[in-house]
């Protein structure tokens, strides 16, 4: 087994930016686990089966091929042998990798890929349920949290840095859904690890959330 961080958390908590940029101060490799989701989310989207429709889904499961590759450390997601990495960072797709997320089918088809990778290299993995459901032996777990207000503010600046628009009360909204909806499904809910350590990061910087994670991972290696 490499050297396991997880990092799970809520939509919209600097997740991906700060394992992102972990990972490229250890040396280690990023696995956003999220992008599994939406890739069979995205492929269920185009085949038009609704996200409720358990039976199809499953179905479309068995027939659907989903892998994870790294050219120069950054991930892509093949989709049948498709790279398909550009269009999963939608909205849309988001919600809909959060509707899907809840059947079993979905969760199994992703387990052991995600599992596989930790196996044989080092990884910053963040998700919903790394440290608790995929990885509970990593050695080093992280809950990373904010306010949804302030989630919905990061989102919403995002937003218009890549020329969109958006309603931050609808943000909110949605996030306040998602989280709903990733918190109380029946498999792999989204929960802190009994043995993870919380970041809240509502009035934290960047930089102070990485160095804070930093200071846990170099205590985790220090034991492990
Ligand atoms: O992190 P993200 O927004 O890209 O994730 C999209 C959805 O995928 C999320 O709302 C729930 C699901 N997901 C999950 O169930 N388990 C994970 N480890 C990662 C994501």
């Amino acid at each position: 087994m490499g050297f396991n961080i997880a990092i799970d958390g809520p939509a919209g908590a600097g997740k991906s930016t700060i394992a992102k940029r972990l990972a490229k101060e250890l040396n280690f490799i990023y696995v956003d686990t999220g992008a599994l989701y939406r890739a069979l989310a995205y492929a269920f989207w185009n085949q038009g089966i609704a996200p409720d429709d358990e039976a199809a889904i499953a179905k479309a499961c068995e027939d659907v091929s989903v892998a994870l590759v790294y050219e120069n450390g950054v991930q892509q997601v093949l989709l049948n042998g498709e790279d398909i990495s550009a269009f999963l960072r939608q909205e849309a797709v988001g919600n809909m990798a959060s509707a899907i997320s809840v059947y079993p089918a979905v969760r199994e088809k992703l387990l052991s890929i995600q599992q596989d990778i930790a196996k044989q290299e080092d990884v910053v993995m963040d998700g919903r349920d790394i440290g608790t459901c995929v990885l509970p032996n990593a050695q080093c777990k992280i809950y990373l949290t904010a306010s949804a207000r302030t989630r919905a503010e990061r989102r919403y600046k995002e937003l218009l840095e890549r020329g969109e628009e958006g309603d931050i009360d609808v943000i909110e909204n949605d996030i306040k859904e998602r989280d709903h909806r990733d918190m109380t499904r029946a498999i792999a809910p989204l929960k802190q690890a009994d043995d993870a350590v919380l970041v809240d990061s509502t009035e934290m910087t960047i930089d102070e959330v990485v160095a804070a994670i930093k200071n846990e991972v170099s205590r985790a290696m220090n034991e492990a």
